[in-house]
């Protein structure tokens, strides 16, 4: 199995329990999180953790399914009403629409706060975990993934300026990618110098990621992308500042810098990152 294979069976045998005399609410709560999605956060963690030291992978899989979780929450409140009003996400209906928005955001809550509880039972010892946790919470918090959502949703109709443009995505998405390679980084027991370089190309992976985002709403269809496309209006995405031929130029641009600051590093390391831009950055 390779690192995918083995992460989508982690996750298939690790469904969340929340049993009561709710008709529906622990169906939910596993709704959106085993419907698939590209994993590509879990893949980078556990694929620098496997090239790092192969003895902690065990472990790392606890770590990436908390990653994932604190993902798709993010996923799940994005498609409500009050933030992308998004009927769709990873081909199926959004959990909003399957269900309702109550449970939607509970869901959200609860995916958000789990993943702290898996992140802290991990197979992992003690030292690593809490600088995992830290990891986790400073990079999806109020300095992280939630301030670039907020930036994102508050000036939705008011044009930023480039520089405004980059701090709200690497924020909003450049957090949780740069915190995936820094977590593979800790866990795999790197010094802490060299998990801090890793975060900071894996914010430009972030940036890169993002604009392939923007670039699949303004060329891509629903089929492939599994959500709605044409939807980002007069959002500041990096397609409706830049133009597309713009937003793919910086793509490629970011792209040489990754591939460049990755040549420093040994080869496993630097493969699992081009694979991972080849396979879903390229376009
Ligand atoms: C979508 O994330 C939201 C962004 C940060 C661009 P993904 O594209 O990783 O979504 P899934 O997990 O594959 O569904
Ligand atoms: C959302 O960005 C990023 C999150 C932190 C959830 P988008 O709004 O562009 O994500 P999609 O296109 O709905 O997946
Ligand atoms: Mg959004
Ligand atoms: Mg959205
Ligand atoms: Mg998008």
């Amino acid at each position: 199995m390779d690192i995918l294979e083995k992460f989508k069976d982690y996750l298939k045998h690790n469904e969340l329990k929340a049993s009561s005399f709710h008709p529906y609410f622990e169906e939910a709560l596993n709704y959106m999180l085993q419907a698939g999605g590209k994993h590509f956060r879990a893949q980078l963690l556990l694929g620098v953790v496997s090239a790092v030291d192969e003895r902690r992978f065990e472990g790392a899989l606890a770590m990436a399914m908390a990653l994932e979780m604190i993902h798709t929450y993010s996923l799940i409140h994005d498609d409500l009403p009050a933030m992308d009003d998004a009927d769709l996400r990873r081909g199926r209906p959004s959990l909003h629409k399957k269900y309702d928005e109550v449970t939607a955001i509970l869901v959200g809550d609860a995916l958000n706060t789990d993943a702290f509880l898996i992140a802290a039972s991990a197979n992992l010892s003690d030292e690593i975990k809490i600088k995992c946790i830290k990891t986790l919470a400073r990079n999806a918090g109020s300095s992280g993934m939630v301030l670039g959502q907020a930036i994102d949703c508050h000036f939705e109709n008011s044009p930023l300026k480039q520089s405004e443009l980059e701090f709200l995505h690497l924020h909003k998405t450049g957090a949780l990618i740069a915190a995936a390679f820094e977590l593979g980084a800790i866990i795999g027991g790197l010094k802490d110098e060299l998990a801090h370089e890793l975060y900071k190309i894996g914010l430009k992976l972030g940036l890169i990621f993002q604009i392939e985002d923007d670039i699949i709403d303004a060329t891509g269809d629903e089929a492939s992308a599994g959500k709605p496309v044409g939807a980002d209006g007069a959002k500041n995405s990096f397609v409706n500042l830049l133009g597309l031929a713009g937003a793919r130029s910086y793509k490629q641009r970011l792209i040489d810098e990754v591939s460049g600051a990755m040549s420093n590093y040994d080869a496993s390391l630097r493969d699992l990152v081009l694979n991972l831009i080849e396979k879903y950055l390229k376009g």
